[in-house]
């Protein structure tokens, strides 16, 4: 079970954006649950302000410290309420490390996670200090609010924990499961604008199907992502095939 919980200003957007598909199956297997908490409910300003404006100047507002720590506090003490260790923060934006599928694989096996969206300028970086354990990023784009890419690690994370995907939707054998891309994939009919699907995949041979398979997933690789293409030979060295040892002669004694 992994239990996100999102610090936002908009949950409607983080919980309508995850509440479809196979998310939505494995929230109501309770397989995850996803909370998204307004942090704008712990401010202590009689005008529900959560913004001012930047010491030392300059453009935009930037979110206080005050409703993001309460905010922070009051989850962790839920947390820690139901019998669980304290969360990760996750504070998502682009001066992190960037997410990719290991940290995926990491944060899932996490049992709760916070994920902090900032918006405006930024946030206060007093309450950062305090609370953030992970800075994460999901590439070198500025997007105007940490929703999405929350949303975009939560889908990637929750497919990982055991049950979400059934059988035919493992994540066993897709791109960068094993560092290789996906190789084609083709469904009827077997022939469509005059291009007929490669024979070898009609012909139930196992075998050669999945040596096809790699050869085609290693050309996809080479192709598309040289980068990842030049790691897997190293991890994969070529074995050449073992000279078939001569039986010995054994000189006759004549
Ligand atoms: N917030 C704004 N842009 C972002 C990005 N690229 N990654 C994570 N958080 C962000």
């Amino acid at each position: 079970m992994m239990n996100f919980h999102i610090m936002t200003l908009f949950p409607e957007m983080v919980t309508d954006g995850l509440n479809t598909s196979i998310l939505k199956r494995a929230i109501d297997k309770n397989l995850i649950s996803i909370d998204a908490v307004q942090i704008r409910d712990y401010t202590l300003d009689k005008h529900n302000k959560v913004d001012d404006y930047t010491y030392g100047g300059g453009a935009g507002m930037l979110m206080q410290a005050q409703p993001v720590y309460d905010c922070a506090m009051d989850i962790q003490k839920k947390i820690l309420e139901k019998g669980r260790n304290k969360s990760r923060v996750v504070f998502v934006t682009p001066r992190g490390f960037t997410f990719n599928q290991k940290m995926a694989q990491d944060f899932s096996k996490e049992e709760d996670l916070i994920f902090l969206c900032g918006h405006y300028e930024g946030i206060d970086e007093r309450v950062l200090e305090e609370i953030v354990t992970d800075y994460v990023s999901i590439g070198d784009y500025v997007l105007t609010g940490g929703e999405l890419p929350a949303m975009v690690m939560i889908d990637a994370i929750s497919r990982l924990v055991p049950g979400v995907l059934n059988n035919s939707e493992s994540s066993e054998t897709e791109s960068f499961s094993d560092g290789l891309l996906e190789y084609p994939q083709y469904t009827r009919p077997e022939t469509w604008h005059d291009k007929t699907v490669p024979a070898i995949l009609l012909s139930g041979h196992h075998a050669n199907v999945e040596k096809w398979r790699l050869e085609q997933s290693l050309i996809q690789t080479q192709k598309f992502r040289p980068d990842m293409y030049e790691k897997w030979m190293e991890l994969h060295p070529v074995v050449e095939k073992k000279k078939r040892r001569r039986k010995k002669k054994i000189p006759l004694d004549l």
